[in-house]
C-alpha cells in the first residue's frame, strides 16, 4: 500500500490530522492498534479552545459543536468557601471556550472519516516504523494474522504517551522533560444536571474539587486523591461525600448525586519530548506532550500540533518549500511549552501537596485572593485558559 502521509493513532490528533490533510487534497491512512469502539470509549476532558473549533470548522467536522458545545464566558474559583467568577469573555476582548467532550470530537471526526471513504485499519498491532530518517518511510503492522507495509512520504506520529513512534526515536536524538505529581484526579461521569452552569475549580484544605459538565443534564466530577488511591477504594457515596466537603454551602445544596457511568482516577504528570520532528517522522499531541488536566489543554495542544502539521505538509506538497516543516517543531514547542507552564502554574495553585501545610495553604489563598482581585491577573489566566493564538510559519 501507498500513501502520501502515513498516521500512526485514531485518537483526537490522528483522526483531525486525517481530516485537515483530507481537505488539503493530501492522502493519508490511519493505523489504529484499538478498535473504533475501544477509542470512542475512553472518557476525557471536554473545554475546546476556539482555536480548536476553528481547526474544527477547517475540517468540516464542527457542526455539532456548535450546535450541542456549550459556549462559556467565565470559570469560578472557589477558596476558602467563596466562589470568585473569572471573566474570561469580558477580559480577554470577547473570547470563550465550548464545552464538548473529547469523546464526542472524536466521534465526530470518525464519522467524517468514514463518509469520506478514508482508510482507517482498526486492530493493526504490532506497529513498526521504519526508515523515517530516509526519504521513502515505511510503516509496517500485523493485522488478521498477515503482516501489511505502507510506504509513505511521512509518518505522523499521533499514537500518544505509550504510543510506537516517539519509542522509535533513537534514544540520543530525543531530549525529555518530565514532572510526575503526588497526586491523581478521581473522576465521575453522572447523568445528573451540573451544580452550576460554569466550571468551578475548588481549592480547599481537603484537596482540589472539579465540577465541569458534558451538557445540562450530564455532568463530570473530579476530586484530587493521593497517587496511589485506587478507584475500588471510593464507594458512589464516598465519592458524592467528599465531593461535597469541597465545595461552598450553594453548591453543596445544589447538588444532585447519581449512579455514576463512569468512575476512575487518572494520574498527573507534565511531559515534553524535544524536537517533535525526525527526518520523516513528526511526533503530534499526546506522542509528544502531557499536560496535567488542570488547564484543560491536552486536547487544544493536540489540535493546534496537527494545524501546524497540516498546513506545512500543505506548503510542501504545494511545491513551495520544506521551510515550513523544518519550523514545525519549534512553532509547536513554543506553544506546547507555554501550555506546559500554564497547566503547571494552575495545578501548583489549587491543588494540595505533601508539603503544602498550613503556611502553603495560606500562600495559596493569598495567591488566589490576589488573582481574583488583580485585573491584570484575572487577565493573565484567562487568556491563556482560553488558549493563545496561533503563530504564521
Ligand atoms: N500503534 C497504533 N496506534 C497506537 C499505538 C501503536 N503502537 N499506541 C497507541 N496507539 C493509539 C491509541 O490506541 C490511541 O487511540 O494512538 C491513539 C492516541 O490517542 P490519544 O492517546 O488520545 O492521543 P492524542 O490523539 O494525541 O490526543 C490527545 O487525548 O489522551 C487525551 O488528554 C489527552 O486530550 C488529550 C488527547
Ligand atoms: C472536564 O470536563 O473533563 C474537564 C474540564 C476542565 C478541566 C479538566 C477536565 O480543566
Amino acid at each position: 500500500m501507498r500513501t502520501q502521509v502515513a498516521i500512526i493513532g485514531a485518537g483526537p490528533a490522528g483522526l483531525l490530522l486525517g481530516q485537515l490533510l483530507y481537505k488539503a487534497g493530501i492522502d493519508n491512512v490511519i493505523v489504529e492498534r484499538q478498535t473504533g469502539d475501544y477509542v470512542l470509549g475512553r472518557i476525557r476532558a471536554g473545554v475546546l479552545e476556539q482555536v480548536t473549533m476553528d481547526l474544527l470548522k477547517q475540517a468540516g467536522v464542527d457542526a455539532r459543536a456548535k450546535a450541542e458545545g456549550l459556549p462559556h464566558d467565565g470559570i469560578e474559583l472557589l477558596f476558602q468557601g467563596r466562589r470568585h467568577r473569572i471573566d474570561m469573555h469580558g477580559l480577554t476582548g470577547g473570547k470563550q471556550v465550548t464545552v464538548y467532550g473529547q469523546t464526542e470530537v472524536t466521534r465526530d471526526l470518525m464519522a467524517a472519516r468514514a463518509e469520506a471513504g478514508l482508510q482507517t485499519i482498526y486492530s493493526a498491532s504490532p506497529v513498526s516504523l521504519h526508515d523515517f530518517d530516509g526519504e521513502r518511510p515505511r510503516v509496517r503492522y500485523e493485522k488478521d494474522g498477515a503482516t501489511h507495509e505502507i510506504e509513505c512520504d511521512f509518518i505522523a506520529g499521533c499514537d500518544g504517551y505509550h504510543g510506537v513512534s516517539r519509542a522509535s526515536v533513537p534514544a540520543d536524538a530525543l531530549h525529555t522533560y518530565e514532572k510526575v505529581y503526588p497526586f491523581g484526579w478521581l473522576g465521575v461521569l453522572a447523568d445528573v444536571p451540573p451544580v452550576s452552569h460554569e466550571l468551578i475549580y475548588a481549592n480547599t484544605s481537603r484537596g482540589f474539587a472539579l465540577c465541569s459538565m458534558r451538557s445540562e443534564t450530564r455532568s463530570r466530577y473530579y476530586v484530587q486523591v493521593p497517587s496511589d488511591d485506587k478507584v475500588e477504594n471510593w464507594s458512589d457515596e464516598a465519592f458524592w461525600n467528599e465531593l461535597r466537603a469541597r465545595l461552598d454551602p450553594e453548591a453543596r445544596e445544589r447538588l444532585v448525586t447519581g449512579t455514576p457511568l463512569e468512575k476512575s482516577i487518572a494520574p498527573l504528570r507534565s511531559f515534553v519530548a524535544e524536537p517533535m520532528r525526525f527526518g520523516r517522522l513528526l511526533l503530534a499531541g499526546d506522542a509528544a506532550h502531557i499536560v496535567p488536566p488542570t488547564g484543560a489543554k491536552g486536547l487544544n495542544l493536540a489540535a493546534a500540533d496537527v494545524g501546524y502539521l497540516s498546513r506545512a505538509l500543505e506548503i510542501f506538497y504545494r511545491g513551495q518549500s520544506a521551510s515550513a516543516l523544518d519550523r514545525y517543531s519549534d512553532l509547536c514547542l513554543r506553544r506546547v511549552w507555554k501550555a506546559e507552564r500554564f497547566s503547571w502554574w494552575f495545578t501548583s495553585l489549587m491543588h494540595r501537596f505533601p508539603d503544602t501545610g498550613e503556611f502553603g495553604q495560606k500562600i495559596q489563598e493569598a495567591e488566589l485572593d490576589y488573582l481574583v482581585h488583580s485585573h491584570a491577573a484575572s487577565t493573565s489566566l484567562a487568556e491563556n485558559y482560553v488558549g493563545l493564538p496561533l503563530e504564521d510559519f
